[in-house]
């Protein structure tokens, strides 16, 4: 998998306000904030650029007097964005009291996504394999690619993220109440001994990515992961987002495994929102690590 990515594109512009014309629950925790694409002309020229969306890109969203975050699209089409939001926190749960009417800044989109999609004609031989809120930043891949596999990991049925472009998806649950019981990496080590695979994306918690990334890389099948570091700038300017001398808003958030195997703190290391490095559970609960 050649590396092909367009430029980064930094654009450290004054977000740009957007309507929100819809809200929808998905489950127990997550929503879908959906907003207006009205005035695409307008927001581009104040730096909002949504053409210029590709999967694992991702917009720094502002909610005026609370906070800016990082967020991946799940969805975009000719009208509206969509922004699939774990409630976790003050903010995500403020995203998830927005109404319709109301505006939301946004900024982006910034960092590299996923690159190559259109190398593998309908996807019939890629995987696209999501975890928790992760799934929503594959799911845009599966327009590009109708025919490829969307294999979702989730803790319990109640969580489990179901978007229409993820229709047909294999659902893991690691309770089994949904689905198969256990992780995607047994579906990806399955597909891997038969051959069936010429590509793989995920994004997820990163002891799954870990575990897709070790499978694939003894398979000698590429894959590319995206990376999730706390980010404040979004833009290269902080550092906060740095892992092993790259930064991941700038560089990423979207690596090959062989970049991956130069970053030594993928799986094991990460900033707090302090900026202190915090190590990783080796084995958290639900590890998701390749199987032995
Ligand atoms: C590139 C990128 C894309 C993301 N896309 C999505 C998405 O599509 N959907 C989604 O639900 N979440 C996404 N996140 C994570 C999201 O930004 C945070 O979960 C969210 O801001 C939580 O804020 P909070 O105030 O609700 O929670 P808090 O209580 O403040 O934090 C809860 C946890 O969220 C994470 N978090 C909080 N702030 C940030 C931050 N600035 N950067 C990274 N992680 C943070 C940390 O792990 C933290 O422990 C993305 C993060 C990154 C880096
Ligand atoms: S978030 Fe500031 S450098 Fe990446």
């Amino acid at each position: 998998m050649p590396d092909e990515r367009p430029p980064a594109g930094v654009r450290p512009a004054l977000p740009v306000m957007l309507r929100v014309v819809e809200v929808c629950r998905e489950n127990d925790e997550m929503v879908t904030v959906y907003l207006a694409r009205a005035d695409e002309a307008e927001a581009a020229a104040m730096g909002l650029e949504l053409a210029a969306f590709v999967p694992g890109r991702f917009f720094m969203v502002w909610l005026p007097g609370l906070d800016e975050k990082p967020y991946a699209v799940s969805s975009l089409d000719a009208e509206r964005v969509g922004l699939t939001v774990q409630q976790r926190g003050p903010f995500s749960t403020a995203m998830g009291a927005l109404r319709p009417g109301e505006r939301v800044g946004l900024r982006g989109p910034f960092g590299r996504g996923f690159w190559g999609l259109q190398d593998h004609g309908d996807g019939g031989r890629v995987a696209l394999i999501g975890g928790g809120c992760g799934t929503g930043v594959v799911a845009p891949m599966r327009e590009l690619l109708p025919q490829a596999a969307v294999v979702q990991g989730s803790r319990t049925a109640g969580v489990v993220l179901r978007l229409p472009a993820l229709d047909g998806q294999v659902v893991f649950t690691d309770d089994g109440t949904e689905g198969c019981r256990g992780f995607p990496t047994e579906w990806l080590a399955a597909q891997l001994r038969a051959g069936a695979l010429d590509a793989v994306y995920t994004c997820g918690p990163e002891a799954m990515m870990v575990g897709v990334a070790t499978l694939c890389r003894e398979a000698g099948v590429p894959c590319q992961v995206c990376m999730e570091r706390y980010m404040k700038c979004g833009i290269g300017v902080c550092g906060q987002c740095e892992c092993d001398g790259r930064r991941v808003c700038v560089e990423g958030p979207v690596f090959t495994t062989e970049e991956l195997a130069e970053m030594p703190s993928f799986g094991r290391r990460r900033r707090d929102k302090a900026g202190r490095i915090i190590v990783l559970d080796s084995c958290p609960s639900g590890s998701q690590a390749a199987p032995s």
